[in-house]
């Protein structure tokens, strides 16, 4: 069967990302342009500020693209871009650049789901990795506990009632003076604490999760008494969201007999939740994956691979496509 190349193109937040992939599995080149530094010194993403700069460097990425995967436009099979969930002004940088493109280039635009890219990012680092599966989905705008049916049949089991567990992480940190993106520093800082301080744990009855309980108590502690030792408290926190969503998945494979457990999205990368979710191996019997770091936050190349997972069932988005900042999954 001869070879699809997709071009993935990802602007739903600080990202401004180009990439082509090779059959849905093999990266051929990840272009990212984060803009971390620009957003630092305001404690957070700044939308407009967020949309200027992909407009400033989305040409220029999507060329180095090509170029480190050797390959001409004329070889690509398809565009695909992220379509939501996300800030809507970046997004429309994104789905006016991919639109453009496909109209000049002639090639068949696909829009693809960010939450779903964010599962097929495991597609990228597992060659081998297939659905059935239960995915976790923990990033800096999305905590969602979804089974994957197939690769476009999504159910959504769970999902937040309020902050995201990334949106908790960065807060937190922003309180105690760490930073932006704080999770990142959260991570370090507990290593060398305990987790000592006692912080309110919300289990809800379904598979559904809340952290704007700890969120708020964490703030609350470190104002009342500011020579708190503060990796204790990051430790302790840490250990505290990892146990909330530890106690929905163990839910979950009992309720589906799951044997694979895939984790994704940006808070993946944390080092509690990684080894704590190892343990469910022995414990639960099940394989646990996730993405090799930079597939974890948001890239294009996941973007690429959802895309070719749309492509070959004949999904097929036009002109008229326009971005849609709370795109929902599974419905
Ligand atoms: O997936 P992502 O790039 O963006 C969204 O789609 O939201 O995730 C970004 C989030 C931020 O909240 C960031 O603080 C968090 O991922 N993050 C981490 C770590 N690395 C990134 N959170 C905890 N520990 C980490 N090591
Ligand atoms: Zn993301």
């Amino acid at each position: 069967m001869k070879d699809v190349l997709i071009m993935g193109i990802e602007s739903s937040c600080d990202e401004t990302s180009v990439a082509i992939v090779k059959n849905g599995r093999e990266v051929l080149s990840n272009c990212i342009n984060s803009q971390i530094k620009i957003h630092e010194e305001y404690g957070g993403v700044v939308p407009e500020i967020a949309s200027r700069c992909h407009t400033e460097v989305i040409n220029s990425i999507m060329k180095r693209a090509l170029k480190e995967a050797n390959i001409t436009m004329e070889e690509i099979d398809a565009i695909s871009v992220t379509q939501g969930p996300g800030l809507v002004g970046a997004l429309l940088v994104g789905v006016s650049y991919a639109k453009g493109l496909s109209y000049v280039t002639k090639k068949p635009l696909i829009a693809v789901n960010h939450i779903e890219g964010h599962i097929a990012g495991n597609y990228l680092t597992y060659k081998e990795l297939e659905p059935p599966f239960i995915c976790l989905i923990i990033s800096g705008g999305h905590t969602h506990l979804i089974r994957v049916k197939s690769y476009n049949d999504f159910q959504v089991l769970g999902k937040t009632k309020d902050d995201a567990i990334g949106e908790a992480f960065d807060k937190v940190a922003r309180v105690i003076g760490l930073g932006y993106p704080g999770g990142p520093k959260v991570d370090e800082l507990a290593k060398k604490g305990n987790p000592s301080i006692k912080l309110p744990v919300t289990h809800l009855e379904n598979l559904d999760f809340s952290f704007s309980g700890i969120k708020t108590a964490v703030i609350n502690l470190n104002h009342k008494s500011s020579d708190i030792n503060k990796a204790d408290l990051c430790c302790s926190f840490q250990v505290a969201v990892t146990n909330m969503l530890l106690t929905n998945v163990r839910k979950a494979i009992d309720m589906f007999n799951a044997d694979k457990i895939v984790i994704a999205g940006g808070v993946s990368r944390n080092s509690f939740i990684r080894d704590s979710f190892n343990n469910l191996e022995k414990e639960k019997n099940v394989k646990v994956y996730y993405p090799e770091p930079v597939l974890c936050t948001d890239n294009a190349a996941m973007i690429a691979s959802a895309g070719y997972y749309n492509y070959i069932i004949g999904e097929r988005a036009d002109l008229k496509l326009n971005a849609i900042p709370n795109l929902k999954i599974g419905e």
